[in-house]
């Protein structure tokens, strides 16, 4: 079976209907909508070649929707949980679409200094969720990882080179790191959908 995702107006439903059933129903709180991938997508790579790292890529539903809406760049997504891996694999494939790659791996593990661009959908909010608001129960939840993992994004951000761009979709759960300004709202709400760009180098290490 093939996804059609360069159609515009590709319904949300279609992405998340080639899901096992037990994510069908949680795709649309935990996995970006496809006009927000979009818009975030055109932010992040607005020239070609450039790379764009989504942190925490769950079934891949960004990097896919995305690498369709901006063939120019590279859209890499680095998940830990192996089978949404599988998944986002098996669906980039469905959906032809050669730029795009996943990376089995927790995210601060992976050296983020090759990409110019990083996207987060508030990716360790799961750390602070009740257990049936979770995407399921394979890895393990503590809320003190949530601090430690904010911490750790503010710290990489605050050392990226200027130009260094970052979209946000509800945030990552910290304020923007020193040295960066809000350039942009997107165009699918005024605060869910952020973009900020590193402008200055100073108090790189007042984070
Ligand atoms: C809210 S989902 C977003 C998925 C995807 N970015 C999207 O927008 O469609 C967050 C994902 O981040 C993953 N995640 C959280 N912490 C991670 C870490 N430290 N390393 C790798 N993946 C992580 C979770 O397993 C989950 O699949």
């Amino acid at each position: 079976m093939e996804i059609e995702i360069r159609a515009g107006d590709l319904a949300d439903e279609t992405f998340d209907e080639q899901l096992p059933e037990p994510l069908q129903g949680k795709a649309s709180r935990h996995f970006t909508p496809v006009a927000v991938a979009r818009e975030a997508a055109r932010l992040l790579a607005p020239t070609p070649g450039m790379r764009v790292l989504d942190i925490g890529a769950g079934v891949g539903k960004f990097c896919i929707v995305a690498a369709t809406e901006v063939p120019t760049a590279t859209f890499v997504g680095v998940e830990w949980r192996p089978h949404f891996v599988r998944i986002a694999m098996l669906l980039a494939r469905r959906a032809s679409t050669p730029n795009v790659m996943f990376i089995l791996a927790d995210a601060f593990e992976v050296n983020w200094s090759s990409y110019d661009s990083f996207y987060f959908f508030n990716p360790f909010a799961e750390q602070l969720f009740e257990p049936d608001e979770v995407l399921d129960a394979t890895i393990a939840f503590e809320p003190a990882n949530f601090i430690r993992y904010v911490y750790e994004v503010r710290r990489r951000l605050a050392r990226a080179p200027i130009g260094t761009r970052v979209a946000t979709y509800h945030g990552f759960g910290g304020s923007h790191p020193p040295g960066y300004i809000r350039v942009e709202d997107g165009s699918v709400g005024p605060t869910r959908l952020q973009l900020w760009i590193k402008t200055s180098t100073d108090d790189e290490d007042d984070f």
